[in-house]
């Protein structure tokens, strides 16, 4: 179902209340999400991005109640990942010569994935589309987050259509960000920020302040994921400095797995002499098998420093935790100090092994760690708490 948003411009997506993850399993979407596309009708009509695959039969039909396809005068596909560019085949089989504006990243990834020869415009950053009394001006955004991504601003409206930036996996029939719960929106928010643009922060700050300076006034920015940031909507675009800007908050977040709760009983030692020592300090511990891997990566991505805790097994690592630090190792946090520990019954590489790619993700690794033998007792229990006390005065 359309929603109108301004005299001209028109939501045409698709809220997706049952997705569950995204990008495969990689991402959880406890929330839902959506994929939003917009259609502005002034002397020409554009339709700027469409939605996953899934739905492409039905964004089409939806569309066609909206308006008679032929009518529309230009596609703009700012960026092309599935979830944008999933419902372009179905349209273009309607409409194959409407010219499609992208960048030329972004005619490249179109090719690879649908293999057609459609009518390709490639903009560069500066390049405008005059359609009517408004004009529509294009900024390259590359690795913001794929090589192809771009922006339009629609002048009159005063409307960024941002893209993935500043989007949320959030599914809302409310639209805009004030109508909407603002703790679950800013959790989204974040949680999308640490899982998908960790890594290109330098180019989050660089994009930010050159569309800054064209001093451009923004009443609206339309994202292709999640609200409308319509209430003071540049308060995104300050959260995005904050987070780009090697973020981080006065919090110690301790992640373990464990077989027989020797490495949870080390995780709870270090915590309570964290915590006796500063209780200033927020300190959160997660079970890398039990809770959400991606929540865990918020988590990590809100910490100055981290502690990661493994048993050895078959002389390696468990397989959480494997995976947690190739996910960290690939998100390229910034600034951030980081332990091992861990429980062991005779060879125990694991505190070693973690504490290496704890190095090669990036991570300034403050201590060699610590490992206990089985079971902690009494005496091992009090040399865990004072492993946490001596741990928040190396943090200093
Ligand atoms: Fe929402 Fe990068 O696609």
């Amino acid at each position: 179902m359309s929603k109108k948003i301004t005299d001209k411009v028109t939501w045409v997506g698709k809220v997706d209340w049952e997705l569950t993850t995204f990008h495969g399993h990689e991402y959880s979407t406890f929330k839902g999400s959506s994929y939003n596309s917009y259609l502005i009708r002034d002397e020409k009509t554009v339709l700027i991005d469409t939605v996953w695959v899934p739905y492409d039969k039905e964004f089409v039909s939806n569309l066609k109640k909206e308006i008679d396809l032929k009518q529309i005068d230009y596609i703009i596909a700012n960026h092309n990942e599935v979830d944008h560019s999933g419902a372009l085949a179905e349209l273009m089989r309607e409409i194959p010569d409407t010219p499609i504006y992208c960048t030329a990243n972004g005619a490249k990834i179109l090719k690879g994935h649908y293999h057609q020869d459609w009518n390709f415009v490639t903009v560069k950053t500066g390049d405008t589309l005059d359609i009517g009394s408004s004009t529509l001006t294009f900024v390259e955004a590359p690795m913001l987050h794929w090589p192809d991504s771009m922006m339009t601003y629609m002048s009159g409206d005063n409307i960024l259509f941002s893209n993935d930036a500043f989007g949320q996996h959030y599914a809302t029939e409310s639209l805009y960000n004030d109508k909407v719960d603002n703790c679950e929106l800013f959790q989204e928010a974040i949680k999308y920020y640490a899982n998908i643009l960790t890594p290109f922060s330098r180019f989050v700050t660089k994009k930010i302040e050159e569309v800054l300076s064209f001093n451009l006034p923004v009443d609206l920015i339309c994202t292709s994921h999640g609200v409308i940031w319509k209430d003071n909507p540049t308060q995104i675009i300050e959260k995005y400095l904050e987070w780009a800007n090697n973020y981080q908050e006065n919090q110690i977040t301790i992640i373990y797995d464990t077989m027989w709760n020797s490495t949870r009983k080390m995780a709870e030692a270090i915590a309570s002499g964290i915590t006796k020592t500063d209780p200033s300090v927020t300190v959160k511990l997660y079970n890398a098998s039990l809770d959400d891997k991606n929540d865990i990566i918020t988590e990590i991505f809100k910490s100055k420093a981290i502690l990661m805790g493994c048993p050895t097994i078959n002389n390696g690592l468990l397989h959480s935790i494997g995976g947690l630090l190739e996910m960290i190792k690939g998100l390229k946090f910034k600034n951030k100090k980081a332990a091992a520990f861990g429980s062991y019954g005779w060879s125990g590489e694991s505190v070693k092994q973690v504490t290496e790619k704890l190095k090669e993700a990036g991570f300034e690794v403050i201590n060699d760690g610590i490992r206990t033998l089985w079971v902690p007792d009494a005496d091992e229990t009090t040399k865990l708490i004072d492993y946490g006390v001596s741990l928040v005065r190396q943090l200093g």
